[in-house]
């Protein structure tokens, strides 16, 4: 979860803007009396890709720099990801206190950007600089401000933070750098600064969250922008914003657990209204137009929040502002919900048609809300949930756009810690490939150069590995919910010691509790066994150590695996409520959704999502199958990996899978893996303990060597099998294969040798031979390579592995594409650029599924919030 913590960095891409106050047509425009684009360190004018005009610093004759002991330089190393020459490539550096003065007009607010591109200037080390900014007015926007660090963390070659400061009083507005003297050879430096008229977005004074009679005065307040959001919209550059060249992120990526809602879009004919008392400056259209709902389901909705979190700095006041605007409702009533800040109700009852008594008509409130410095990461929680009390027409919430300021403290501070880079990344960055390290100067810059390489585009690198990321396309997984296949228990010997049975009056009373709270369904056995034609044989599609699996259908057409237990079964009643509980708390694209269990006469039956694709192993071998790309089949490990790392680190408990195998990686009809089969998880390490002490269980081959002698089950027990199952799509072999030599018989002995030997591409799947980017296919087997470690400890978390997939995923397509896939913006607006989608494929391309192209709307219903109503 460390890795989380950068999420707070709001960074801004640079490629869109254009000139962005050229024309001011709208009556309530605004018009900003200042307008500074000073591009540092270099004397002349100069204009961005985009059309816009950087003043150089001689131009201002030396008038706005107040001090000395600096100097200007030029970046020895362009990093591919820059989405312009300017103001990047020019820096100026401070080896002690210096000020630029700026000339302003004496009214109203400003806004300051400031760009940094950390990397090498003068030959000076990029991680020296450790430095503050402050202003004349004693507001600290950074302290102690590590430009690489923050830079690194989010893999992003460069750096915008956004300040709005208040009115200066002598007209004039001065930041003064100043490296600081615990570290030393440290210096300050700054590559462009934005100094923009801004009116007063912060009128009103906001509520504060819990005293709804209180409010907070933030005229004279520092402000930085953390989070800018266009909910269940699309990335906004800042030259389409309206006249304050705003920057407006895609919300996926902070949508908390699987809770996704659906987004929509107002029809074409429905124009945004503003009224006369909101100025057209405060969102544009674009984020009106588009909202996220909760899903057409109300028992569903009426069963979760909608919710996002973002990681922010403690002992810090926050101000949220939310965007409404109605776009489908056009009643009273018919639309209304709570709206919770941190867990405590903001507003109660909000109505948006209630608000602006109209469709298509905007508004946005502000909630002020401080947050507690807490040991560990500090979260801010936004969440929606239909007012049942109300009794409206439909149980739904609706958000169009979200804003988060952090407001100055009492000593006028905005600044926070830097973030902490993850120890992959600085491993990564050691064994950079040569490639990367000439170019560069700078090893620094390598894993900005390789993963910021997919940024060239503008898109927004939101963070590194975070569970809170969501894809944005996720309406792929509606015909998700149509279609699955199961959780199958595979043909490796499953090696589980009989499990002691809880009393089973126990085991059903908690199910039905579970039941009734809506999380999971349940079903009656006629129904089952009408959807099975009475567990007719000719419909079953797998048999494992549970039982037997059918396709079945319930709901009169919808598609679903029923996994059914044989009453010899080695997992009994405590593997099923086990699997029960998981899955039915858990929802993530890249886990198998179980829909509902039975549990009548003696039967213990759950009933899963269809995969249409079946399980990742019959595509490898053995398999009359068209062959898997290499691309296809490293997409497939980043979604497993992703699962892995969600269930690890993204519920409130470490979950520990404990049965990472290929059979386990199913596949939906657009090859979207998903893991499943939890009946062996376990509820891993709580706060203090590092392991938990179980009885062995899980598959030969894949079984953790620590955790067979120690018995001690660590979630890197699933990374040491998930490096078995990396070397298993690579080598397109069984895990164990006894009909084979000595030596080879063990897929991790034969693949760990061939590699240290430097003959790994000798064993290679023949089909992959000569198809894999030489650099990509290091990569990954270095990745795969390190989750095989002996030692637990040694094995990097599996955040770490997907980091890895995802940058071999990027060496892949930078070597087949000459550049990297991932760039489009409107593909892929939120720092996707690594490959976080789950597939490029089209539906039905490969063929070989006789399922596949059968999704059915109806199906939908069950998991609503994955589909989208009309939608994008
Ligand atoms: C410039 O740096 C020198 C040495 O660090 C220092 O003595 C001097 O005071 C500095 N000048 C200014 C104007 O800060
Ligand atoms: C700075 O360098 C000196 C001498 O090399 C060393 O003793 C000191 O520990 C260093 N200080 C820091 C903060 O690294
Ligand atoms: C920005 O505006 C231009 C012109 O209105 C439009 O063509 C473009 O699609 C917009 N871009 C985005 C990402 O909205
Ligand atoms: C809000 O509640 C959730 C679930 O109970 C908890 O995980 C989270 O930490 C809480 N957030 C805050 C900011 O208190
Ligand atoms: C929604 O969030 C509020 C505030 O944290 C909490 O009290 C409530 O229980 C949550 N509801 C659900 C269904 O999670
Ligand atoms: C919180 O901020 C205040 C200033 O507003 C400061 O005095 C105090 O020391 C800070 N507390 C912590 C725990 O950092
Ligand atoms: C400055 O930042 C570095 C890196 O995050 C950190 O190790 C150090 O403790 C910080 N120093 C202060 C005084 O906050």
């Amino acid at each position: 979860m460390k890795s989380s913590t950068f999420l707070f960095f709001f960074l801004f891409s640079f490629i869109f803007f254009s000139s962005i106050f050229a024309t001011f047509a709208a009556s309530n425009g605004f018009k900003p009396a200042d307008s500074l684009l000073l591009n540092c360190g270099s004397p002349d004018d100069d204009t961005d890709s985009d059309g816009r005009k950087w003043s150089g610093e001689s131009a201002l004759n030396g008038k706005i720099l107040a001090a000395t002991n600096s100097s200007t330089a030029t970046a020895m190393y362009q990093d591919p990801s820059l989405p312009s020459t300017v103001p990047y490539m020019t820096a100026r550096l401070f080896t002690s206190e210096s000020t630029y003065k700026f000339p302003v007009s004496e009214n109203g607010r400003h806004w300051i950007r400031l760009h940094f591109y950390p990397v090498s200037y003068n030959g000076l080390n990029p991680d020296d600089a450790y430095f503050s900014v402050t202003t004349a007015d004693g507001v600290t926007l950074l302290k102690n401000f590590s430009a690489s660090l923050t830079a690194k963390a989010l893999t992003q070659a460069y750096i915008v933070k956004e300040f709005s400061v208040g009115p200066s009083a002598d007209g004039a507005l001065s930041l003064t750098f100043t490296p600081s003297n615990e570290h030393n050879n440290s210096y300050g430096f700054i590559n462009g600064v934005e100094i923009i008229s801004m009116p007063d977005i912060f009128g009103e004074p906001p509520t504060m969250v819990g005293y709804s009679d209180q409010t907070i005065d933030i005229d004279g307040s520092a402000m930085q922008t953390m989070f800018r959001l266009n909910v269940g919209g699309q990335y906004i550059p800042a030259g389409n914003d309206s006249q304050l060249s705003r920057t407006w992120y895609d919300d996926s990526p902070y949508l908390y657990g699987a809770g996704l809602g659906v987004t929509t879009e107002a029809e074409k004919g429905l124009k945004i209204d503003y009224p006369s008392d909101l100025p057209v400056y405060m969102a544009p259209v674009d984020v009106y137009r588009t909202a996220r709902s909760m899903g057409p389901d109300p028992n569903i909705n009426k069963n979760f929040n909608l919710t996002w979190v973002f990681q922010i700095d403690g002992n810090f006041t926050y101000v949220v502002r939310l965007h409404f605007c109605e776009i489908v409702m056009q009643k009273v009533n018919q639309r209304v919900f709570d709206i919770f800040v941190n867990n405590q109700t903001a507003q109660a009852a909000a109505d948006v048609i209630a608000w602006t008594s109209a469709e298509g008509v905007p508004t946005y409130k502000d909630y002020a809300v401080f947050v507690a410095d807490t040991a560990g990461d500090d979260q801010l929680w936004v969440a929606l949930h239909p007012n049942v009390a109300a009794r409206p027409e439909y149980m739904n919430a609706i958000l169009n756009g979200l804003e988060v300021f952090k407001m100055s403290d009492s000593t006028g501070n905005l600044a926070g810690p830097n973030p902490e880079p993850s120890l992959m990344m600085i491993e990564a960055e050691l064994e950079a490939p040569a490639g990367f390290e000439d170019k560069s100067g700078k090893k620094a810059s390598v894993i900005g150069g390789a993963a910021g390489g997919a940024a060239a585009a503008g898109l927004f690198f939101a963070v590194c590995i975070v569970v809170y990321r969501r894809k944005k396309k996720v309406e792929r997984d509606g015909s998700a919910g149509a279609s699955g296949w199961l959780p199958l228990y595979g043909n490796s010997h499953t090696s589980a010691s009989k499990s002691t049975i809880s009393g089973r009056s126990t085991a059903s009373s908690h199910l039905s509790s579970l039941a009734a709270s809506g999380l999971c369904r349940h079903f009656s056995l006629p129904e089952i066994k009408q959807g099975t034609r009475n567990f007719d044989d000719s419909l079953v599609i797998g048999v494992g150590g549970f039982g037997k699996v059918y396709k079945g259908v319930v709901d009169g057409s919808t598609k679903v695996a029923i996994k059914r237990s044989n009453p010899s079964s080695e997992q009994g009643v405590h593997e099923f409520q086990t699997e029960i509980e998981m899955l039915s708390k858990l929802r993530h694209k890249h886990l198998v959704s179980l829909i509902g269990y039975c549990e009548e006469d003696d039967e213990m039956i759950l009933v899963y999502d269809y995969m249409a694709y079946g399980t990742l192993r019959e595509h490898l071998y053995k398999t009359n199958k068209p062959p898997l790309s290499w691309k296809q089949r490293l997409e497939i490990c980043i979604g497993a990996a992703r699962g892995l790392h969600y269930l690890h680190t993204g519920a409130k408990y470490t979950i520990i899978h404990r049965d990472v195998k290929t059979t386990n990686i199913l596949l939906d009809e657009n090859f979207v893996a998903k893991v499943s089969d939890f009946g062996l998880s376990k509820t891993g390490p709580m706060m203090n303990q590092t392991h938990v002490s179980t009885v062995v269980k899980g598959s030969f081959g894949y079984l953790d060597p620590e955790y067979f002698r120690r018995q001690q089950l660590t979630d890197k027990s699933d990374v040491y099998s998930f490096g078995v199952v990396l070397f298993e799509v690579l080598c397109a072999r069984p895990a164990l294969n006894p009909s084979l030599p000595k030596e080879q018989v063990s897929l991790a002995d034969w693949a760990l040798s061939n590699q240290r030997k430097g003959t790994l591409g000798d064993i290679i799947d023949p089909l992959l031979k000569g198809k894999i980017n030489p650099e990509c296919l290091k990569k990954f087997a270095e990745t795969a390579e390190k989750c095989l470690s002996d030692q637990g400890v040694e094995r990097p978390p599996m955040g770490d592995v997907l980091w890895n997939l995802e940058f071999c995923l990027q060496l892949e397509e930078a070597a087949e594409g000459g550049k990297p896939v991932d760039m489009d913006v409107s593909e892929n607006s939120t720092g996707a650029g690594r490959g976080w989608q789950g597939s490029h494929i089209p539906s039905g391309s490969i063929g070989g599924s006789e399922m596949s192209g059968e999704s059915d709307e109806s199906s939908n219903e069950v998991f609503s919030q994955l589909v989208h109503p009309r939608g994008r």
